[in-house]
């Protein structure tokens, strides 16, 4: 049985002060929750440790939003994967779009990060998604495909069974325009059937996808009834406790 995952990307968002605020909004807010849906909230770097003493003792896991690409050493500005378990992280975001577009990440440097968190017993929260020119010139299968292949093909079966997939059309994220639910469940269903055909019928039914995109409280019930989207990665309805918790609830 896969898990049900609800996951905050706060993005760069809050102080480490508001930051607090919001991670004690949320584990307030925790009994209103259902007990199989997992919340993760992936906050900045820099609140890490302290939101992570918040959350203690809570059922909330910590998710950083990146790793580097290398272990450790003169790698100025670089946080590794060792350093961010060392937080009390269990998860870390990979290959969100806005690393891919504005940070120029490929799958080159992705395959090493997704090795270095997976070293460090991070599960890597894995994000893939096509931009608008690519849905309308009928691509989006091929270039998931190709995310899916030249990052997570080279994984072992034990290690594929630690991450976690988030499907994210570029054109929907931070837009307000979500994917319908027809869209986002082909393309899960797609994904599923592509790590099925690599590692198994059984090791993909029991992957967790998630969708993100402009997921909020209005839209995340007819989401997650889809039969393949098993929670959602939320940006902007993350950084209100109440809109997060409502989401968690959308089961
Ligand atoms: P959004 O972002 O919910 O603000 O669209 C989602 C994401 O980029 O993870």
């Amino acid at each position: 049985m896969r898990k049900k995952i609800v996951a905050g990307n706060w993005k760069m968002n809050t102080t480490v002060a508001a930051g607090k605020e919001l991670a004690k909004n949320i584990v307030a807010a925790l009994d209103q929750v259902p007990k199989d849906v997992q919340l993760i909230i992936a906050p900045p770097f820099t609140h890490l440790a302290t939101v992570a003493d918040v959350i203690k003792g809570s059922v909330v896991a910590l998710s950083a939003q990146n790793c580097a690409d290398k272990a450790k050493g003169a790698y100025t500005g670089e946080v590794s994967a060792e350093m961010i378990a060392g937080t009390g992280c269990t998860y870390t975001i990979l290959g969100h779009s806005e690393r891919r577009q504005y940070y120029g990440e490929t799958s080159e440097t992705l395959v090493a990060k997704m090795a270095l968190a997976l070293e460090n017993g991070l599960s890597p929260i894995y994000c893939v998604g096509e931009m608008l020119s690519e849905r309308e010139a009928g691509n989006h299968f091929n270039v998931i495909k190709a995310q899916l292949e030249e990052v997570l093909f080279g994984l072992t079966a034990e290690q594929m069974a630690k991450v976690v997939i988030a499907y994210e059309p570029v054109w929907a994220i931070g837009t307000g325009v979500t994917a319908t639910n027809e869209q986002a469940q082909e393309v899960h269903a797609f994904i599923r059937k592509t790590l099925a055909a690599k590692f198994g019928k059984k090791l993909a039914d029991d992957v967790t996808i998630l969708y993100g995109g402009s997921c909020k409280p209005s839209n995340a019930k007819e989401l997650f009834a889809c039969p393949d989207i098993d929670g959602g990665l939320i940006g902007g309805a993350s950084l209100k406790a109440e809109d997060f918790i409502a989401i968690a609830r959308s089961y």
